[in-house]
C-alpha cells in the first residue's frame, strides 16, 4: 500500500503527536511504500512569524527523524519542496465548490472562535486533497479531526471525473488513528497546543519535569484508592507504562491506594524518560548537524518529485494546459 501523512509544522512536538501518529507513521513504514512530509504551506495559514515557522520546521523535521522515521524506508521531505503541489492544488480549486468547503468543521471551529479566516485558510483542504493525490496514496493514517478533510478529499476526486471523465487519481482511504483515541494534557483536556497543555518530547528534562510534576489530580489521600476515570494522570500512566509489568503496578497504585500522586508522577517522568530517551538523545545529536537533516529533506523532495511527475503530466494534459 501507498501511505501518505504529514504534520503541520505550527507548534513544538509533544506526546499526543507521538501517541496520536507519528508512532503509527514509524510501524507503517515497515510494510508499505510511505511517504512522510512536513506541511509548512499549511502552517502558513497560521503561523507568520518566519523566524518561528524557520525553527518550527528544522524542530518537525529532525523530530521526525529522531522518533524513527527512517529516509531508508519512507520519502522524507518538506511540502514546500515540491512545488507541482500547489499546482495540482489550483486545478483541484477549479472543480471544488465553495459549498464544500464552507461546510468543514475545521473552518467553521476557527471562525467561531473568532479567527478572521484568510483565504488560505478556507482552501486549507484543497491543499491537503493535492498532497494525498499527487503521490496516488491508498491509504492515509489521521486523527480523526481530520476525517473530514479525507471525505473532501475524496469528493474532489469525484468532481474533478465529473468535469473531465477518466480516472487520473486514486482515490485514498483513511485510517483513523484511535488506537490512542485521546492523550490528555497536564489539565485533564485533550493534549493541544492550542491548550496549553502539552508536554514536550524534546528540549530541557527540568521544565518537562515540572510539567509532568504539575499534572492535574483531586485531592484524594495517599493512603486511599484513586479514582481512574477523567483522571489525566491515570491514562498518562497507562499510556506511558513500558511494559505488563508497569501497566499492572499502575493498575495496582490507584486499585488498592497508598500511593500518593506525587509518587505516581515521579514514576510517569521515570517512563517518560525510558520512551524518550534514545530520541532525545538523536535530536540533539541531529540538532548539531542541520546540514544532515536538509540533506535528508532534499534527497526525500527529489524522490516525490520523479515519483509525481507522470501523474502531474497527466493532470495537466487532462485540463488542457497542455
Ligand atoms: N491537516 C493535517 C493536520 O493538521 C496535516 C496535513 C496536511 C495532512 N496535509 C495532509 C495530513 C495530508 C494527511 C495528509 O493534522
Amino acid at each position: 500500500m501507498r501511505v501518505l501523512s504529514g504534520v503541520q509544522p505550527s507548534g513544538t512536538l509533544h506526546v499526543g503527536n507521538y501517541f496520536g501518529a507519528i508512532r503509527q507513521f514509524v510501524r507503517l513504514q515497515e510494510e508499505n511504500e510511505c511517504f512522510f512530509f512536513l506541511a509548512d504551506l499549511h502552517a502558513l495559514t497560521t503561523v507568520q512569524d518566519p523566524a518561528r515557522l524557520r525553527e518550527l520546521i528544522t524542530d518537525l523535521a529532525t523530530g521526525y527523524l529522531a522518533l524513527g522515521l527512517d529516509p531508508q524506508k519512507s520519502v522524507v521531505y518538506r511540502q514546500s519542496d515540491l512545488p507541482e503541489v500547489t499546482e495540482l492544488s489550483w486545478y483541484l480549486s477549479t472543480v471544488t465548490s465553495m459549498g464544500l468547503l464552507q461546510r468543514c468543521h475545521s473552518f467553521k471551529d476557527k471562525v467561531a472562535q473568532g479567527v478572521v479566516p484568510n483565504h488560505g485558510l478556507f482552501a486549507y483542504p484543497v491543499l491537503m486533497a493535492a498532497d494525498i493525490l499527487i503521490v496516488k496514496s491508498d491509504l492515509v493514517p489521521v486523527g480523526k479531526d481530520q476525517k473530514q478533510h479525507l471525505e473532501v478529499t475524496r469528493d474532489v476526486v469525484a468532481s474533478f471525473q465529473a468535469v473531465y471523465g477518466g480516472d487520473v487519481f486514486v482515490l485514498p482511504k483513511p485510517l483513523i488513528l484511535d488506537d490512542v483515541a485521546v492523550v490528555p494534557g497536564v489539565d485533564g483536556r485533550k493534549m493541544s497546543k492550542s491548550y496549553d497543555n502539552t508536554i514536550e518530547i524534546f528540549g530541557p528534562e527540568k521544565p518537562i519535569r515540572k510539567k509532568i510534576m504539575g499534572i492535574v489530580t483531586d485531592s484524594t489521600p495517599v493512603e486511599e484508592p484513586k479514582p481512574t476515570e477523567d483522571n489525566a494522570l491515570y491514562h498518562l500512566l497507562k499510556i506511558f507504562a513500558p511494559d505488563e509489568t508497569e501497566k499492572a503496578w499502575v493498575e495496582r497504585a490507584f486499585a488498592e491506594g497508598g500511593v500518593g500522586y506525587g509518587d505516581m508522577k515521579k514514576r510517569l517522568f521515570e517512563y517518560y524518560l525510558q520512551t524518550f530517551g534514545e530520541a532525545r538523545a538523536r535530536y540533539d545529536e541531529l540538532r548539531s548537524d542541520p546540514a544532515e537533516v536538509e540533506n535528508i529533506l532534499r534527497v526525500g523532495a527529489a524522490t516525490a518529485r520523479e515519483t509525481t511527475a507522470p501523474l502531474m503530466d497527466e493532470v495537466r494534459k487532462t485540463v488542457g494546459i497542455r
